[in-house]
């Protein structure tokens, strides 16, 4: 006869992608962590996940009331009294105090009536604070150690850690354990940041040691699983580009490439971001900008405002933009670093195949909130190839802020068009444009030829909205006939 192996879970999305086989039969865990740092949120997603997936799970509780723990775990999206009622899962609350012996007992009793698949000990810290004869507190911890392999399922030790210790002190589990989790907390410029440490893990090859995630109300832990690929993806299809200068200079870019505009800091060319989406409408593609400075109305505005040279009605603009454009705004000093590249892949992704354009704006900002820091570095590039992959043009617009910021963006990018102020007469700044694509010659191009860019572009608007007011026709009449 062949045994029955259960599978097992995290039930942590990000996470079981990456780890699939963090847990096993027969393993032994250990979530450790600072107070509060979602020691009993982890081990509960764990418990209620896989007794979704029909391995019950008892949760021995020597902290929480069994109210307080219902209640909390609902508002993660967790409903443990349905689960209790089905019979899936336990709470068994121990007195801290007692007769060892009779805890056994009492244990053993559960184990074989009740027989669960995962256990949950929150916290192993309640046996060794309040047992202080040692015997008697190596027989309960041993008890606890051999459970898996007894119940051929897993067994989840919750251990606390003091605030600003790292070492787990907790003796001779830490080499019993075959999988030890460290959750840790710390402030990035006063927002929370978690990630949890995969410290030991017998089962799995690890290839990432430390995943940031967040708790949050509806969903419980939400892993943000850095986006890192080992190899560098190739470039996508080729794009044209929307006017004749762009062409004579760059000739065309392909998806999947990088276009950093910068700025002066004193001055933001209103023509920037709506020039460039002029290949999104020359390309017939879908652009997301996510812009760190402006609000989505302010975006949408500005861009109206920029075309009105071509002299359509706002109206017209507005359907034509919002054909093509979807803006979003992200406020990078609200997020810790992992949350926002997070984020900006979710957007990126939440606009679907669709999105073949991401133009991220004020780049300036979250490069600033992170000082430059090698992490934030890492988690750019690791996102720009992640977006490449996905097959998007990228455009960075910032502000000039100093030399290092500059070089770097510069050299990130495939193609650099920087704003280079000349003189301001009758209050309009004047400007050139140095322009330079990877492997070509660098170009100084004059405002007129920007101004001519623009109005190249217009002539792409006015061809859509030709096209709209046939397609408008063709429906009316559509209507009026009956389809066919
Ligand atoms: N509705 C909510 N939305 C987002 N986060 C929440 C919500 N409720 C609680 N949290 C966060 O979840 C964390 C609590 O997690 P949890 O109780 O799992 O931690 P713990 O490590 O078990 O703590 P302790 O050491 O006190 O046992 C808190 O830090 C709190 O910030
Ligand atoms: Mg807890």
């Amino acid at each position: 006869m062949v045994d029955y192996l259960p599978n097992f879970i995290v039930g942590v999305e990000g996470i079981d992608e990456v780890l699939p086989d963090l847990l096993y039969p027969g393993s032994l865990v250990v979530i450790a962590g600072h107070p509060g740092s979602g020691k009993t949120t982890l081990a509960s997603t764990i418990c209620y996940r896989n007794a979704l997936n029909g391995n019950k799970c008892l949760y021995i509780s020597f902290q929480e009331s069994k109210k307080k723990l219902f209640r909390i775990m609902k508002n993660f999206g967790m409903d443990f009294e349905e689960l209790e009622n089905k019979g899936l899962y336990k709470l068994l609350r121990m007195p801290i105090t007692g007769n060892v012996e009779e805890i056994i007992e009492q244990l053993s009793k559960t184990m074989a009536e009740y027989a669960p698949k995962v256990v949950i000990v929150d916290s192993v810290n309640a046996l060794t604070q309040f047992i202080s004869n040692t015997k008697i507190r190596a027989l309960l911890q041993n008890y606890f150690y051999s459970l898996s392999e007894t119940l051929n399922g897993v067994t989840i030790l919750v251990a606390e850690l003091p605030l600003g210790e790292e070492k787990l002190g907790l003796g001779a589990v830490e080499f019993v354990a075959d999988t030890i989790l460290v959750l840790k907390h710390r402030i990035e410029r006063g927002v929370l940041a978690r990630v949890m440490e995969i410290r030991k893990a017998r089962g799995a090859p690890i290839s990432i040691a430390e995943i940031p995630f967040t708790i949050a109300k509806g969903k419980g832990v939400v892993a943000l699983t850095p986006p890192i690929l080992t190899k560098i993806p190739r470039r996508g299809a080729k794009l044209k580009l929307p006017c004749n200068v762009l062409e004579r200079v760059l000739d065309h870019v392909h998806k999947g490439h990088v276009i950093y505009v910068e700025q002066p800091s004193f001055f933001r060319p209103a023509e920037s971001v709506p020039l460039l989406l002029g290949i999104a409408f020359k390309n017939n593609l879908k652009a997301l900008i996510v812009s760190y400075g402006y609000p989505p109305e302010t975006q949408l505005n500005l861009t109206i405002h920029a075309y009105s040279i071509c002299g359509y009605s706002r109206e017209d603009l507005r359907k034509v933009i919002e054909e093509h454009v979807v803006f979003t705004a992200i406020n990078p000093f609200s997020y810790s670093l992992a949350e926002t590249v997070a984020e900006e892949i979710r957007l990126a992704g939440e606009y679907g195949d669709n999105a073949d354009m991401v133009v991220f704006h004020s780049v300036e900002l979250p490069a600033i909130a992170e000082k430059l820091s090698s992490n934030y570095l890492a988690n750019l590039y690791n996102q720009m190839n992640m977006l490449k992959k996905m097959g998007k043009l990228i455009i960075r617009v910032g502000s000039y802020v100093n030399d290092e910021m500059s070089n770097l963006f510069s050299a990130l990018a495939d193609v650099v068009i920087k704003y280079i102020p000349t003189e301001a007469n009758e209050g309009e700044q004047k400007y050139r444009v140095y322009i330079w694509g990877r492997g070509r010659k660098p170009y100084l191009l004059k405002y007129e030829d920007i101004q001519g860019c623009l109005k190249e572009v217009c002539e792409i608007i006015k061809e859509k909205l030709k096209l709209q007011k046939q397609c408008s026709q063709h429906t009316v009449e559509g209507d009026r006939y009956g389809s066919m």
